[in-house]
């Protein structure tokens, strides 16, 4: 794929709920982003529960991104959010994020909760730009690598 980060980032990005038929492009997209990926039956039990939420971007058709994310009462909890390494610098995740604020705002949750690998600079360049502050740390989070993760709030 052409190198995008030398032309115009604008891109028009539809969002839609994540569907069984978009497993296959989801999960190449999630095993090029963690070194522990989430399996086909975890995305499976997250689209069946009813607090969770799951959502694609598309351009011109085709999955450049997800977010997975739980409604609990008034608290968002992001779960899971990754975007396509073609298509990374060009407001995806973005997109995404703010279709998760929109949609949990409109069920009347009004902050939000993430933890992310304390060395995710991009992450937590997203993360600070939608408005999340650092509130603490999990020593030995991810068993992986044994990293910590930074838990991070926004009050929407
Ligand atoms: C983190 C990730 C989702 C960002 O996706 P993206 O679509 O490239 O992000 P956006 O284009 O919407 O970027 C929005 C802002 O985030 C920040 N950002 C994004 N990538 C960045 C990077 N590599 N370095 C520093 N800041 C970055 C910037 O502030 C950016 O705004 P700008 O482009 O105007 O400077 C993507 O890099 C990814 O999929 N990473 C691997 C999976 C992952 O780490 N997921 C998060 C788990 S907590």
């Amino acid at each position: 794929m052409e190198d995008k980060s030398i032309v115009d980032t604008a891109v028009d990005i539809e969002t839609r709920d994540m569907i069984v038929d978009d497993m296959e492009d989801v999960l190449s997209i999630e095993r090029a982003s963690f070194p522990t990926p989430w399996s086909e039956g975890m995305f499976l039990e997250e689209m069946k529960h009813p607090f969770c939420h799951d959502l694609v971007g598309l351009v011109e058709g085709q999955i450049v991104g997800y977010i997975s994310f739980a409604i609990v009462y008034d608290e968002i909890h992001l779960r899971n959010l990754a975007v396509h390494k073609d298509w990374k610098r060009r407001s995806i995740a973005s997109k995404l994020l703010s279709g998760m604020i929109n949609i949990s705002s409109g069920r009347g949750a009004s902050y939000g909760v993430l933890e992310v690998r304390r060395s995710n600079e991009a992450a937590l360049g997203l993360y600070k730009k939608f408005g999340f502050v650092v509130k603490g740390t999990r020593p030995f989070y991810y068993t992986d690598t044994g990293e910590a993760a930074l838990i991070m709030w926004a009050d929407f």
